[in-house]
């Protein structure tokens, strides 16, 4: 029996190299057990450098097998490098073995996979920052404790996402710094090293280019011992020391009652404020684990519809820009306010509108710090389509405004030109349906004059919705 030592839980290129060694040498997987070198440990296990290099020898894997062992390896299972050797052995002479789904390490390594995917969106929906300092020096921090080892996969999703604002992410396993220019990894601390009170000062603000969510903070509890262990010029040890001292005094109560900066208009609010209907609820909470098309990916966060379970209007716009998906609301943005002033003008009252998307995560381009907005695809439109397609039947809305081309084309199941079936009611399935254009292409129309007139034409479609529904809008 040969033992394999790797360097570390997570050492894929340990792993890798070792199982290129053993499977060139004919080693069986019966014939190797795998182990982690612990610093404690003297070791005695052997290592596949013992084993003859065959450099010219040819030996390629799927870049699939590849992925999968990729994210597999994070996997706490103590079985994961086992199967991993066992499926390398068997794809040299299988090659289509990932495709035989009832085969039991087959099915064994997508569900590895899928485990830790999982648990990579958790963390990205779940962490939370914490702002620790002053506001000049600010350092934030989160704790997490992962199901598997993925917190340094994890972690440049929030470099990308927070990339100006340092932070650390303390976890059992290991911990990430950003620095605004790398992420470093330290060693994981443990929970029983958690303080159970929270002694340190917590701030909601809004990072001043909106790249900063507030929904992702919450309390954050930050170990002691980790204090200790960093090293003199840390940036966080000075500031958790400074923020220690003000626990009780007047400073924490300012910023106790500091007030939450309002970003929305108070309709918004009140929209939030009513709506918690059970069947929209319901369908808010299963369409946040939706991965019918890749967009879940790089989003903050799934974008639902809003609004009172009795709304007789339905808008539908096209997918959440930056600043929906930062809030996880739709329509907040720029092309909300333009909706919101364009509403008000028709006589419609936002709040009792029901509000959605065709499409309900961002899709993006980063550019820097920037997100540069991509029009979703038919076959994005399509995924999507089950929860417009529920939503319509929780809220029986007796008019769906859709707004612009992609808002169109997921309303009635095809193209649909704008400009041509704007301005009168469509029959669709048992749903009258009203076509127009969608307030961002009035934001982005660059001739002032071109712009007033299709704002105005705007506010005419709407009167036309405002005038179909009669008061019923009003009285919902
Ligand atoms: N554009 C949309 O189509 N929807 C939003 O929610 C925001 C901008």
């Amino acid at each position: 029996m040969r033992i394999i030592e790797l360097d570390n839980d997570t050492d894929f290129e340990g792993w890798r190299k070792a199982s290129r060694r053993l499977a060139l040498n004919d080693v069986k997987p019966s014939e190797v057990a795998w182990t982690v070198r612990r610093d404690d440990e003297l070791s005695s296990a052997s290592c596949a450098n013992e084993l003859p290099d065959t450099p010219q020898a040819q030996f390629n894997v799927s870049a699939k097998f590849v992925e999968l062992a990729k994210a597999a390896i994070l996997h706490r299972s103590d079985a994961r490098f086992a199967l991993l050797y066992r499926l390398l052995w068997r794809l040299r002479s299988h090659h289509d073995l990932l495709g035989a789904t009832d085969d039991p390490d087959v099915a064994e390594i997508h569900a590895m996979a899928r485990a830790v995917y999982r648990d990579i969106d958790r963390m990205h929906a779940q962490l939370r920052f914490r702002e620790i300092g002053r506001e000049r020096t600010a350092h934030y921090v989160a704790w997490f404790e992962p199901e598997h080892r993925i917190v340094e996969l994890a972690a440049p999703f929030f470099a990308g996402r927070f990339a100006d604002m340092p932070w650390s992410i303390l976890s059992p396993d290991v911990c990430a710094h950003w620095d605004g220019h790398a992420i470093s990894i330290t060693p994981g601390v443990a929970k029983s090293e958690v303080p159970s009170e929270d002694r340190l000062e917590e701030v909601w603000r809004r990072h001043d280019n909106g790249l900063f969510n507030p929904a992702r903070l919450k309390v954050m509890e930050m170990p002691q011992a980790y204090w200790r262990n960093l090293p003199g010029d840390s940036i966080i040890k000075p500031l958790i020391e400074d923020a220690m001292r003000m626990t009780s005094g007047p400073f924490i109560a300012r910023k106790a009652i500091e007030p939450q900066r309002q970003d929305q208009p108070m309709a918004r609010k009140q929209v939030q404020d009513k709506q918690a209907h059970d069947a929209i609820a319901a369908l808010r909470a299963e369409a946040a684990d939706c991965r019918a098309c890749p967009l879940w990916k790089d989003a903050t966060q799934i974008v639902f519809g809003e609004g009172p379970q009795s709304a007789t209007l339905m808008l539908v716009g096209e997918q959440p820009g930056d600043k929906e998906d930062l809030a996880g609301h739709p329509f907040v943005g720029p092309a909300g306010q333009m909706l919101d002033r364009a509403l008000g003008e028709a006589g419609i009252d936002r709040a009792r509108v029901y509000v959605t998307n065709a499409v309900k995560h961002f899709k993006f381009v980063p550019r820097g710090k920037i997100r540069l907005h991509q029009k979703p695809s038919t076959p994005e439109i399509r995924a999507c389509r089950q929860w417009y397609e529920r939503e319509l039947t929780a809220i029986k809305p007796e008019l769906v405004v859709a707004l612009g081309a992609t808002a169109a084309q997921s309303v009635l199941g095809k193209i649909t030109p704008i400009n041509k079936n704007r301005g009168h009611l469509i029959e669709h399935a048992g749903t009258k349906v009203l076509v127009t254009v969608h307030p961002s292409y009035l934001l982005r129309l660059p001739d002032e004059k071109a712009k007033a007139l299709e704002y105005q034409r705007f506010i005419d479609d709407l009167k036309i919705a405002a005038d179909q529904l009669g008061n019923s809008a009003h009285a919902a």
